[in-house]
């Protein structure tokens, strides 16, 4: 059993730094193959939103290790027709091994931890999106070789990238900086928990994207309206068009600095295509990291090593 077992994933800020480091360390051993885990167990994917990449990757992490999952989307279970969370977990719980959940609130998240009496896991909310900065912290670490020192610069909305960021980097050494417009800065909450949980990285609040791109180590960015706020994306778009990743910007980073998106991409509006295709991008490894960090993740939940 390990420090994980049993436990619940609903925000970076559930790890402790040593415990975070250990996951990237068992991501990087599974990405090499220097271990085979086996399991009999089943997760469930209890989805509100769409999803390819966290879908594709809990599956294959599942099926790569012998394991089951059923995919629960709200428009096939009684979720879609109300039926509620306190319910729908404690009954998951009686079959399944582990739940990642994507949906809109947060607390719609922690009720099912409290209800459910198997792991967890955040599979994205409007707050946080903690599986995606696994992925991009291992991406970054094997990158650059270490994190600690590293400068990630993210450009736009302050949303639950923008949170998950935050404390990720908090954790693990990487200075921090947002730029966002005002209006659109990630709350100070989660600011103040990721200074709290900060020993000795900088986080850096700004509207100031030039500013905040000045000899960073990699470059990050997300749409500009996430799920559940298609409505403002026209009203968004002249707001945010100052805070695109162009070669621009990119001039004013490290030489050796990298491009990083959770994707799905909007080229030629958060991004440009030449920034996405080129060859300081790295976002298909950054994809491909999701299967290796979530299958850190179920590992250690799970208590399979
Ligand atoms: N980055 C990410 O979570 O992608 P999906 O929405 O496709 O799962
Ligand atoms: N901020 C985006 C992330 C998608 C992976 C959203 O919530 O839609």
């Amino acid at each position: 059993m390990g420090a994980l077992t049993g436990r619940n994933l609903l925000s970076l800020a559930d790890l402790s730094r040593s415990e975070l480091a250990d996951l990237l360390r068992l991501a990087g051993d599974l990405k090499a193959g220097k271990l085979k885990p086996r399991t009999d167990k089943t997760l469930g994917l209890v989805f509100s939103k769409a999803s390819t990449r966290t879908r594709v990757s809990f599956s294959t992490a599942m099926f790569q290790m012998g394991g089951q999952v059923l995919d629960l989307n709200a428009n096939i279970s009684q979720v879609g027709r109300g039926e509620p969370v306190q319910d729908t977990a404690r009954v998951l719980s009686r079959y399944l091994d582990a739940i990642a959940v994507r949906t809109f609130a947060q607390a719609d998240l922690e009720t099912y931890a409290r209800y459910a009496s198997v792991p967890v896991i955040n599979a994205l909310t409007d707050l946080y999106h903690p599986c995606q900065v696994l992925a991009d912290l291992q991406t970054l670490q094997e990158n650059f070789g270490q994190l600690q020192g590293l400068t990630l610069c993210y450009c736009g909305d302050g949303n639950n990238m923008a949170h998950s960021l935050l404390l990720g980097c908090a954790l693990t050494g990487v200075n921090i900086r947002i730029a966002a417009p005002e209006g659109f800065q990630p709350l100070p909450e989660v600011v103040a928990q990721a200074q709290a949980l900060s020993q000795g990285s900088e986080i850096t609040l700004t509207t100031d994207p030039q500013a905040a791109a000045s000899g960073a180590h990699a470059l990050y960015t997300d749409v500009w309206a996430s799920m559940g706020q298609e409505e403002e994306a026209g009203d968004r778009l002249p707001r945010f068009t100052p805070y695109q990743i162009n070669d621009s910007l990119m001039a004013l980073a490290d030489p050796a600095a990298i491009v990083l998106h959770c994707l799905p991409a909007h080229r030629e509006e958060e991004v440009t295509e030449a920034l996405l295709e080129g060859p300081q991008s790295r976002v298909w490894d950054q994809a491909e990291n999701r299967l290796h960090a979530q299958k850190a993740l179920l590992v250690s939940l799970l208590g399979l090593a």
